[in-house]
């Protein structure tokens, strides 16, 4: 298995003086953790500062989201060449947040996707179904829905560079985390349809993500299941220790 990557969304929080605190922080640990990778994802406005802060420690930058057009007349609109040049690696994808409070389809995030890929970033894409959906028994054709239709027309070589992170939206800054079983057993599905989808070598080298309250206290037990390869933390990721913590978990 790939090394574990543990990251940290920091959503819309922290003042730039925090996010360099918090970042400094992380970063004088980082040398620690030589069982993992580690990626802080801060707001846009705080990337040259936090890249300032990490300096030459083993952390990676990445963004929130990505518009799909190089340059233009896109108003309020960040691009993935943009992104590269204030040093950032990865650009989280698709997000829950995106889907649901800001209607995000999946046509779009695939068109930020291959865009993403063009440029050189890794891209970490969210999937995860709603409660509603749970219940309904449709988390499965869920999930499926939303890895085709993110990822279409993607080549084998192109999707063995693109990291899953599955975040059940119940599970995501409710405290109420998915059980290790429900985390293992949709990662299994994951694994399996990236390999119908590709191969199983492809499957094999294609990151997946836990995301959803994930802490120190349940980042172990979650990071054990054969098929959860990192994680992707919200909440926890705004604190320091926290973060190192669950990176130690890993
Ligand atoms: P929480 O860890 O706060 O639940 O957030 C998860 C998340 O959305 C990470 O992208």
């Amino acid at each position: 298995m790939a090394r574990p990557l543990i990251a940290g969304n920091w959503k819309m929080n922290t003042t730039q003086a925090e996010a360099v605190a918090l970042a400094s922080a992380i970063a004088a640990q980082a040398g620690q953790f030589e069982r993992a990778d580690l990626l802080v994802c801060p707001p846009y406005v705080y990337l040259s500062a936090v890249a300032t802060a990490i300096g030459d420690a083993p952390v990676a930058l990445g963004a929130q989201d990505a518009y799909h057009e190089p340059s233009g007349a896109f108003t309020g609109e960040i691009s993935t060449g943009m992104l590269l040049d204030v040093g950032c690696r990865y650009v989280i994808l698709g997000h829950s947040e995106r889907r649901h409070t800001l209607g995000e389809t999946n046509e779009i995030v695939n068109q930020k996707l291959k865009v993403a890929l063009q440029s050189g970033l890794i891209p970490i894409v969210c999937v995860g179904e709603l409660l509603e959906e749970r219940e309904a028994g449709r988390t499965a054709a869920v999930i499926r829905e939303q890895v085709t239709g993110s990822l279409a027309g993607l080549t084998t070589t192109d999707a063995t560079r693109v990291v899953i992170a599955y975040e059940p939206v119940w599970a995501i800054g409710t405290g109420k985390v998915a059980t290790p079983e429900q985390a293992a057993e949709v990662h299994a599905d994951l694994r399996k349809l990236l390999a119908e989808e590709y191969n199983p070598e492809v499957a094999g080298e294609i990151r997946l993500l836990y995301g959803g309250s994930v802490k120190p206290d349940n980042a172990s037990e979650l990071l054990a299941q054969e098929n959860v390869d990192g994680a992707l933390i919200g909440g926890a990721s705004l604190k320091a220790d926290d973060f190192l913590a669950i990176a130690a978990a890993g």
